[in-house]
């Protein structure tokens, strides 16, 4: 049998009142959660928020937000015996699932839509030794086929449609109140299978009824122009966007998104390629934060808006960066990124900047 040790941090020690856990659920961690909350001074002045911080997920152990829900998922697949765990993803869930997976001793399989995830989720979902199935087709067909396969078959289902992963999630929207005292007047996110905004919702909720916080945020949530089922009323069925980790049509969680919305008089809007590729590029130079390019819907669905009219001037703001963007270095480094290439000559270097 695995040994799992019982750790006194992470999220499931750290939040144990506020999750369904019982006494034999194994209370172990990889060291997820607690990421940092960082204000960023150059980014407030230039979209004019009074508090602009942004919400590192990409310092979670495989580097994105799924790290919170997974570890709840998999103690619960542990708790109830399972032997393994299955998951469809567009990368940053199954990468995350075989590491939980891989340090319980669960077997993990995952499908992927094949050439679009990017090369460093797929290069840990392979180390993490995840039977992988790259299938030729999207990533809502993956879950689609997902779904049969756990209800007919011995093998748990960790896509955020099993609710220990949402509970998981929550835990982000927890520690922001615990760290600024109080709910910020908006929350940015980006919205793919739509499970990460829903989870948030349910984290302001509850902390909101537990006396923790005076306000709940309005959930602003943004989805890709190509893959925007939620603002377009309509299922995608061949959804396109750079931003591979939320190119999806159908999303999972959509009317638990559309609560969210409504109930915190937030928005559900998207951002094109474009302006997502330039908000990853403004938080990288003006805040020092390189997100995945899906991570930079929330800086972009921001700017978009603050361009639009919307004034953030007394307004306390949080945007969260999902993923890191050392999962998806390929997107970043396409077209003409140019830099200097000098032979090892020290008065050459010295002349190219401009010191000769
Ligand atoms: N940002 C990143 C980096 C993601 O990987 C995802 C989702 C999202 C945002 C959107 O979150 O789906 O809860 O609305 N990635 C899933 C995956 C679909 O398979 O890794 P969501």
């Amino acid at each position: 049998t695995i040994r799992i040790a019982v750790m006194k941090s992470g999220v499931l020690f750290r939040y144990k009142d506020f999750l369904p856990l019982t006494s034999s659920t194994p209370l172990f961690s990889l060291g997820e959660g607690d990421t940092p909350l960082v204000r960023s001074p150059q980014l407030e002045q230039e979209i004019g928020c009074k508090e602009l911080y942004f919400k590192l997920e990409g310092c979670n152990p495989t580097g994105s937000f799924k790290d919170r829900g997974m570890v709840m998922a998999i103690a619960e697949a542990m708790e109830v015996g399972s032997r393994s765990v299955m998951c469809a993803s567009t990368g940053n869930t199954s990468a995350s699932a075989a590491a939980y997976a891989a340090y319980c001793g669960l077997d993990c399989i995952i499908l992927v839509p094949k050439g679009n995830i990017a090369l460093g989720k797929l290069a840990q979902a392979i180390i993490y030794g995840a039977n992988i199935v790259a299938i030729d087709g999207n990533f809502d067909q993956a879950l689609s086929i997902v779904r049969v396969l756990t209800d007919k078959h011995p093998v748990a289902l960790v896509n955020s449609l099993n609710p220990y992963r949402l509970h998981g999630q929550k835990t982000a929207a927890f520690e922001i109140i615990d760290v600024l005292g109080e709910a910020p007047d908006y929350l940015f996110i980006p919205v793919g299978n739509a499970g990460n905004i829903s989870a948030y919702w349910m984290g302001f909720v509850e902390y909101h009824k537990a006396g923790k916080t005076k306000i709940r945020p309005k959930m602003m949530g943004f989805q890709a122009e190509g893959a925007a089922p939620i603002v377009r009323g309509h299922p995608i069925e061949k959804p396109q966007t750079i931003a591979s980790a939320i190119r999806i049509g159908n999303p999972a969680s959509w009317q638990k998104a559309v609560a969210a919305r409504d109930e915190s008089g937030g928005i559900i809007d998207m951002v094109s390629d474009d302006e997502i590729m330039a908000a990853l590029q403004l938080m990288a130079t003006k805040a020092g934060i390189f997100g995945e390019p899906a991570s930079a819907a929330s800086l972009a669905g921001l700017i978009k808006l603050a361009r639009k009219g919307t004034d953030f001037s007394a307004k306390r703001v949080v945007c969260v960066v999902t993923g890191t963007g050392l999962k998806d270095t390929e997107t970043v480094l396409k077209g003409d990124k140019s830099f200097l290439e000098l032979p090892p000559d020290l008065a050459a270097v010295e002349k190219a900047l401009g010191w000769g």
